[in-house]
């Protein structure tokens, strides 16, 4: 489906980004799996899988966040793959907490992580993307971003920045057939999701008209559906992955 394509998937060392770097690859595509600073064995594990599928696959260190260090990232992508078509800004913290106690540095990293970190590589590779016949860019957001979240000011309010990020870009890439579209997952079992408390995660299964918890697969199928020709007439929406949480 993605057969010789490259995609650049980011915080693919784990959780959603790791299943979409395998769902992706195992369809075809050569995947540049950009992990943060001291996840490499998780990262050359994602790697030595991906390989199996007989694609080209290798990993990078990056802080998304950093706008220069972004850049020689996806530069040296480039020079090692010669182009990319696909790119997928997952990587992505939460640092929860209410607004009436919420620290300036945990508002400030939540947006640079989110929100900038998909500015970085969307600025850093559409001049690239642009050269494919079918360039795509999809960006990981979250239903927080669309309905809000209680303890959640930074984040939903990065997810939300990612959606207008996301409209934009469909608009101003449109005309060099790139679509831009963002997924909303809902509650996806993960490290991030395993980190809250037990009593949160019931209240919050409780609440999804499917009664559980979504996988990482189901999200990857979904970037795997934006990433291909499949979803060649979509640009500029946003894709809730959620079981009807947010409806
Ligand atoms: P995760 O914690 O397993 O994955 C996040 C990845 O981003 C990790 O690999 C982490 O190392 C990487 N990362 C964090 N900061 C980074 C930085 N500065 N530079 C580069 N990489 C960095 O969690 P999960 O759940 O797989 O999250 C993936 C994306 O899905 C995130 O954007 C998250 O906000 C989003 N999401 C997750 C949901 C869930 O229920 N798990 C729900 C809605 C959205």
């Amino acid at each position: 489906m993605l057969n010789g394509k490259t995609a650049v998937i980011t915080g693919a060392s784990s959780g959603i980004g790791k299943a979409i770097a395998l769902k992706l690859a195992e369809n075809g595509a050569n995947v540049a799996i950009i992990y943060y600073p001291g996840n490499e064995d998780a990262a050359q594990d994602v790697c030595r899988q991906a390989g199996e599928f007989g694609v080209k696959a290798d990993i990078y260190k990056c802080n998304v966040a950093r706008f220069e260090e972004s850049k020689g990232v996806c530069e040296k992508i480039v020079a090692d793959f010669g182009s990319v078509d696909i790119l997928v800004n997952n990587a992505g913290i939460t640092r929860d907490g209410l607004l009436l106690r919420m620290s300036e540095t945990d508002f400030d990293d939540v947006i640079d992580v989110n929100l900038k970190g998909a500015f970085n590589f969307i600025r850093h590779l559409s001049r690239y993307i642009i050269k494919s016949p079918a360039g795509r860019i999809i960006n990981i957001a979250s239903v927080s971003g669309i309905m809000g979240n209680a303890g959640q000011a930074n984040y939903s309010a990065a997810k939300a920045g990612m959606i207008g990020l996301t409209k934009t870009v469909a608009k101003e890439f449109a005309g060099r057939n790139v679509a831009c579209n963002a997924i909303a997952p809902g509650f996806i079992s993960t490290d991030m999701t395993a980190a809250l408390p037990q009593a949160v995660r019931e209240k919050a299964v409780n609440a999804i008209p499917l009664k559980r918890m979504g996988t990482t697969d189901e999200v990857a199928n979904t970037a795997l559906f934006l990433a291909s020709d499949l979803s060649s007439y979509i640009t500029g929406e946003v894709i809730k992955v959620d079981g009807g949480l947010c409806m």
